[in-house]
């Protein structure tokens, strides 16, 4: 939405300098000039380094975390100021979308396999094939390696890290853990457990966990990271979780307040809206949203943690609250 204002601004601030300019080959004027002939007059006007060449940058509000990353990560950032008609300026950071939606060591993530891994035919229109979203996984005690206790999911290669709910782990060590890529196959081991320091059992706020695997296990070839987001969810968004008999849940994300519920929501929790008498998700599962990365690229992001439900109000940990903790938690080895 930003991004969009911003390009606005600049075409109408563009447009205006070119009309000025008696249609004198205004057309051919790049972005460099406009910045040189515009500084004097500050209102309505944008200042800062001149963006080479024009081209693959677009801009953000600094104050953001796929901004800060930039910078964290000494990656090319520069920054403009758009001054309104008082002349008060906002500061932006423009780099490459490329750079910005993509978080460490998540190159590739969040591609779908369509038709299942190996490929398979769905047995009725809500199904999930196995393998389709080739990130989920299930947590299961090592004692019991066929009914697993909750879902996850996996969202880091370096470190194999698996995103679950506190809840589902709170009891155990890691030695009693296991995780498996199927439902009824725990075969992998876990190295370490690491459950959010602030989690409260009674209000379930930083319900929040991840578990690393231990790196000498094969992952199934076809095992793939979900992408974690960089901003949080838009509202209104459609996004799907999944059942724990593998079928589609729709669900949509309102604005908050519409979420009536009589415990306080804050920012580290979110809910979503499904239909009545659809199917529930399953226990720490995903909220999964389609979101364009990179042109003509679309990724799935995953924007939760299931929790509970009440009627058609899921509950979800609000993972985009949650950058900087899994940030520091996971570092990646490699
Ligand atoms: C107006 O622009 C000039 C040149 O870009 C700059 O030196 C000056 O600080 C700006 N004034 C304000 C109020 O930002
Ligand atoms: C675990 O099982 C999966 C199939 O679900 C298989 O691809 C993988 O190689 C197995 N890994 C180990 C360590 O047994
Ligand atoms: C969120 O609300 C819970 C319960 O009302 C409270 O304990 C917690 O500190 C709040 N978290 C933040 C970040 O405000
Ligand atoms: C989730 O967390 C982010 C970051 O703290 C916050 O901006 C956002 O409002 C929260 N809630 C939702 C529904 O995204």
């Amino acid at each position: 939405m930003l991004r969009a204002v911003v390009f606005f601004l600049l075409l109408q601030t563009f447009q205006m300098a070119s009309s000025q300019d008696d249609g004198e080959a205004s057309h051919t004027k790049s972005l460099e000039t406009f910045f040189d002939s515009n500084a004097d007059g500050n209102c309505s006007s944008i200042g800062g380094e001149v963006i080479n060449g024009g081209g693959c940058y677009e801009c953000y509000v600094c104050d953001d975390y796929s901004s800060r990353m930039q910078e964290k990560r000494k990656k090319n950032v520069y920054n403009i100021q758009l001054f309104d008609e008082a002349c008060k300026p906002t500061q932006f950071c423009c780099y490459s979308q490329q750079d910005s939606v993509v978080r460490t060591s998540q190159v590739d993530c969040g591609t779908r396999n369509p038709s299942g891994v190996p490929r398979s035919i769905r047995n009725s229109l809500k199904s999930i094939l196995p393998g389709e979203f080739p990130w989920r996984t299930w947590v299961f005690r090592k004692s019991d390696r066929k009914n697993p206790i909750c879902a996850g999911i996996y969202f880091e290669i370096n470190s194999r890290a698996i995103l679950t709910s506190a809840k589902c782990v709170d009891d155990y060590v890691e030695e009693d853990l296991s995780v498996g890529f199927s439902r009824h196959n725990g075969n992998l081991s876990v190295r370490e457990l690491i459950v959010h320091d602030h989690y409260n059992r009674e209000s379930r706020h930083n319900d929040i966990a991840i578990l690393l695997l231990s790196s000498s296990d094969s992952l199934p070839h076809w095992a793939q990271v979900a992408c974690l987001p960089t901003s949080p969810p838009q509202i209104d968004t459609s996004c799907v979780a999944i059942s724990h008999d593998d079928n589609y849940v729709n669900t949509l994300i309102p604005l908050q307040k519409r979420c009536y519920y009589p415990r306080h929501l804050n920012e580290t929790i979110l809910c979503s809206l499904t239909a009545r008498g659809d199917y529930e998700p399953e226990f720490s599962s995903g909220l999964f949203c389609e979101k364009e990365m990179t042109t003509n690229k679309i990724s799935v992001v995953v924007f939760g943690i299931y929790l509970y439900s009440d009627n058609e109000i899921s509950i979800y940990t609000n993972i985009s609250n949650y950058n900087d903790w899994i940030d520091n938690n996971v570092q990646p080895t490699a």
